[in-house]
């Protein structure tokens, strides 16, 4: 039986596929007609990321996973977090997230942060959470042009390089995204 991701990032579906090995046939939400956005009104990452899969999993009956990002900023306590995409405002603007962040973090010392990813997994034997992160600092100032999101002011522990300064290649070998799809792919090779 096929298994839904809860997106309509064809890029994040290729993704996933192309790690899974062709072991699982992964669709998304175009491939069952579902051509609006499902609302994320939850108040966590795993809340959002839960509605999302039960939505497909209750409409459609067909296992499904979903994931939610968010960058929570030590300084900020933990915001913007489940409202990173939105953080200036509608409609969602990368760069306007920046400048905002940035600015309220203007002078401030504490600069460490972490990228925080939850994908859920529903399907007939229940619910399953996964978790992946990784720590850094935000810089002072946008660095590189790679990536996406906050990826210019985020600076991985251990790197001297903004995530937005490195190949996809470098950047999947640690993030956030990465590490949860990781630990949902295993967890679907052995529960076949
Ligand atoms: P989503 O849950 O993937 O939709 O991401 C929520 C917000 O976090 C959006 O503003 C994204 O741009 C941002 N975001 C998610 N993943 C990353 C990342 O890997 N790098 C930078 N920003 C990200």
């Amino acid at each position: 039986m096929p298994i839904c991701f809860a997106t309509h990032n064809q890029h994040k579906v290729a993704e996933i596929s192309k790690l899974l090995g062709g072991e699982v046939e992964v669709i998304s939400l175009d491939d069952l007609g579902v051509t609006r956005a499902i609302p994320e009104t939850g108040a966590t990452l795993e809340e959002n990321a839960l509605i999302k899969a039960n939505f497909v999993y209750q409409n459609y009956h067909i296992p499904c996973f979903a994931d939610d990002t968010g960058l929570e900023v030590a300084a900020l306590h933990g915001a913007p977090g489940v409202y990173s995409a939105r953080f200036a405002g509608e409609p969602a603007d990368n760069e306007k997230n920046i400048d905002k962040l940035l600015g309220l973090l203007a002078g401030e010392t504490n600069r460490q942060a972490r990228f925080r990813t939850v994908v859920a997994l529903v399907q007939k034997g229940g619910q399953h959470l996964f978790e992946g992160t990784v720590a850094g600092e935000i810089t002072t100032a946008r660095r590189g042009s790679r990536g996406f999101g906050y990826d210019p002011v985020f600076l991985p522990k251990n790197f001297d390089r903004t995530f937005a300064e490195m190949s996809m290649e470098e950047k999947n070998a640690i993030s956030h995204r990465a590490q949860a799809v990781g630990k949902l792919i295993a967890f679907l090779k052995h529960n076949k």
